[in-house]
């Protein structure tokens, strides 16, 4: 998925600057040098990197379905450095996949309807440090993408001392634009993630939440539909962020054709992206498919460094995301750069290979499913300006798409 320049901008350095000023404040760091320092990281931050990065990639060999939170948070004896490696290792890609995920939102045309009187409302799921808050709220600073006026976001999470950390960090950056309210909490995903008397919400996220739980999607669909139906405000939006990793990616995807299967009596409801229409997954069909994004990013530099320290490579960050809607309005009315009919609009949904002089190979997602494709590449920029044809990515979408060929093998004649 293409990231706009601004935003990889304002995560690399800028990012950088108010993660040491936070630390400094809140006496994680003694130095401003630390964060250069091989002998501090190496000593406090990469030993808990690894168990964590060890936990949530599921490197067990038996790949256990759902992370066991006392292992990673109070299974250590030093806390502080615990919720530092979280914090610095794992809260920029998260923050940046939210604001991604935002960023496309926004190239397509969307724009906020709702009246956010008297005060615009968001919630983070499982929030932890509130990290996809917080690449809300910066996306919002960078582009002005959510309403003018008040806003506030609750943050909810079921480890309070993580909880007070990440509200403290998103105030310290985004105090003046944006009121904070924490609710120490565990949700059982399979009910209503609010209580009943909370308040209806116009925007709501969950990042490297849901997958904690050894919930079925079906039951993950439960609680959330309840969730929708009854905290999310009409013309509002439900972003969620998971893992790409095969077996939490598949789940996304069946937690999506239940939530489908839902839909059917409550038209209000329709996934916006990546997915961009309500056909049976392609991905499901197979057991060892599964569908994800991803975005490119410059880390923080400090991050290069903690990379190379700890053999992580996250100058790539992976992502299966899906974005809902609480909309009578149809798809391309919520998204106008979409256009033409939706059975002639596609999606990218692995990268392009060289097949030849000038001939691309990739997976196009359509209204029909999953198709192998094949292009010939031509210098072009299209009229949405949402791919050049010389560069087709993972993400990009193909729209009036001239396909010919059979389902097994499809040739992409031309597309705008
Ligand atoms: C991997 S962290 C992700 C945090 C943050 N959303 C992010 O994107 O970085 C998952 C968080 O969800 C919290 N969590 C897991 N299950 C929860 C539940 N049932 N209720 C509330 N919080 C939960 C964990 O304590 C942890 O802080």
């Amino acid at each position: 998925m293409r990231v706009s320049t601004a935003l990889i901008d304002q995560f690399n350095e800028p990012l950088e600057e108010k993660i040491k000023s936070f630390l400094l404040n809140e006496h994680y760091l003694t130095t401003p040098e630390d964060l250069k320092s091989r002998r501090f990281l190496t000593r406090s931050v990469v030993p808990h990197v690894e168990a964590l990065s060890q936990l949530f990639n599921r490197l067990d060999p038996d790949q256990p379905d759902s992370v066991d939170q006392k292992r990673y948070y109070a299974d250590t004896k030093n806390r502080k450095n615990r919720m530092l490696s979280y914090f610095l290792s794992f809260m920029p890609g998260n923050a940046f996949r939210a604001a991604a995920v935002l960023d496309e939102l926004k190239r397509l045309g969307f724009v906020w309807t709702t009246p956010s009187s008297p005060t615009f409302r968001a919630v983070e799921f499982g929030a932890g440090v509130a990290s996809a808050a917080f690449g809300c709220a910066e996306f919002d600073r960078i582009f002005s993408f959510f309403p003018d006026g008040p806003k506030s976001f609750a943050l909810i999470e079921a480890d309070k001392p993580t909880l007070h950390f990440g509200e403290k960090w998103f105030n310290s950056v985004h105090n003046g634009s944006w009121s904070t309210r924490t609710f120490p909490h565990r949700i059982e995903v399979s009910q209503r993630w609010l209580p009943k008397t909370a308040p209806t919400f116009h925007f709501m996220i969950s990042s490297f939440f849901l997958n904690e739980s050894v919930a079925e999607p079906s039951s993950w669909a439960e609680g959330l539909f309840e969730t929708l139906e009854h905290h999310l405000e009409n013309e509002g939006l439900f972003v969620l962020v998971e893992p790409a990793l095969r077996t939490q990616s598949r789940k996304v995807l069946e937690l999506r054709a239940e939530l489908l299967k839902k839909f059917l009596d409550h038209p209000e409801f329709k996934i916006l992206t990546p997915c961009l229409g309500h056909q049976t997954c392609g991905a499901l069909k197979s057991d060892s498919d599964w569908c994800h994004e991803e975005v490119r990013w410059w880390r923080p530099p400090y991050l290069r460094l903690l990379d190379e320290l700890t053999s992580l490579d996250r100058k790539s960050l992976p992502m299966t995301s899906l974005v809902i809607a609480r909309s009578r309005r149809s798809r391309t009315e919520i998204l106008p750069a979409l256009h033409g009919s939706d059975t002639a609009r596609y999606r990218l949904v692995s990268p392009s290979h060289s097949v030849g002089p000038r001939d691309v190979e990739f997976f196009l997602c359509g209204q029909e499913g999953k198709r192998r494709a094949q292009w010939r590449a031509e210098r072009k920029t299209v009229s949405t300006g949402l791919v050049d044809g010389a560069d087709l990515q993972r993400g990009d979408i193909l729209q009036n798409a001239e396909l010919s060929g059979d389902f097994a093998q499809t040739k992409v004649e031309s597309f705008d």
